[in-house]
């Protein structure tokens, strides 16, 4: 609460009206209405980090010209506010995301946010907008942090004017029918990301590579696109927007390996924790296509599963490509997905303990 103080309140919209309002928080669609406030900070090389502030949520002010628009010079996180039973509001692990963001910042020549700032702002932007935070089970606040070169010049080298903001918008699940076993279609052509390019980092370029593939996929039925390897075009590396685990017989997980080309997940990370609290074998590991695919035949795969901080964990029934087609078990959400979907939203809501200080209060 104290460190909100660093981005102060300096402009109080009108609030959104009360119909307005009401529609936002019954339909929690992701990332379709957004909160009253948004909270911004500006840098230059002169000065570093100026201008911290809570203010309206409005449109931007940007040159034509902005850096951003041209060379892409983006970055972004994402969070979640989570209401637990007495009302107070949690975070995930910011200090996670703060340290993925100065990671994704180095890649893309931009800025670094010190730690203290960026959970600042969160907590900033939580407590204008608190009354945006849903009570609605299995609902959150989703918080956008995100980083932007707007120096109007058309040059290419680092901008030398950079805006850091973070905007809020009030979800439920991100698949629309929610914890329910989604599609994937193994995409054979395009690739996301490769070896010594920009893949670890999450930055909005990743996400454009990912649109037309996910594009073909979506018209052919399937929620997501699962990416293979640039190099080989032979193993696993992540979905459109979230990373992806396997459940052997064993009961054993294996989820693919930060090679340098995959965006590392904070919720991938915290399923790894959990699963080897519990003792459990997980293995980060290279998932060769033709192996996973005679795996599920022969029934040593029983599970697959999607994780990202909106996706949270969202079971995978099927997984298919250009000449083939296979079920992933019965095809129904299985219990190692269903237990780590349940022991996770359990600390994230506050309904069981938090050994890892996970939790973090705004
Ligand atoms: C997230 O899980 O928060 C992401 O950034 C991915 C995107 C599909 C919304």
């Amino acid at each position: 609460a104290e460190l909100a103080g660093r981005f102060p309140l300096t402009a109080n919209p009108a609030p959104a009206d009360a119909e307005t309002y009401r529609r936002c928080m019954d339909a929690l669609a992701f990332g379709v209405s957004f909160t009253d406030h948004m909270v911004r900070a500006t840098w230059t090389p002169q000065s570093g980090w100026r201008g911290r502030r809570t203010g309206p949520y409005e449109p931007l002010t940007l040159s034509p010209a902005a850096a951003v628009l041209h060379y892409a010079q983006e970055i972004f996180e994402g969070l979640k506010a989570y209401r637990h039973q007495d009302g107070s509001v949690w975070t995930f692990r910011p200090g996670f995301n703060a340290a993925r963001m100065n990671a994704s910042a180095r890649r893309l020549a931009l800025p670094e946010l010190p730690e203290e700032d960026f959970v600042a702002s969160l907590a900033a932007l939580v407590a204008a907008d608190e009354r945006w935070v849903p009570a609605t089970p299995g609902a959150s606040l989703y918080l956008r942090p995100f980083m932007i070169a707007t120096e109007p010049f058309l040059g290419v080298r680092p901008a030398h004017e950079v805006e850091y903001l973070v905007i809020a918008s009030p979800v439920g699940p991100y698949f629309v029918n929610g914890f329910q076993p989604v599609e994937i279609w193994v995409s054979q052509h395009h690739h996301r990301a490769g070896a010594g390019g920009m893949g670890a980092a999450k930055t909005g370029g990743n996400y454009a590579a990912s649109l037309l593939p996910q594009q073909e996929a979506g018209e052919k039925g399937f929620a997501q696109v699962c990416f293979l390897d640039a190099a080989t075009n032979s193993y696993l590396e992540e979905l459109g927007g979230m990373n992806l685990f396997v459940v052997h017989r064993d009961g054993s997980l294996r989820t693919p390996s930060l090679t340098g080309t995959i965006l590392e997940g904070g919720t991938r990370g915290a399923i790894i924790e959990l699963l080897r609290d519990a003792g459990r074998e997980v293995r980060e590991d290279t998932i060769y296509l033709d192996e996973l695919r005679s795996q599920l035949r022969s029934g040593e795969v029983v599970e697959m599963f999607a994780c990202g901080t909106a996706a949270v964990l969202t079971p995978i029934g099927r997984l298919a490509g250009a000449d083939w087609d296979a079920v992933v078990g019965d095809g129904a959400a299985g219990p190692v997905t269903t237990g780590l979907y349940e022991e996770l939203t359990a600390i994230q809501y506050g309904r069981r303990p938090d050994p890892h200080d996970w939790m973090y209060r705004l």
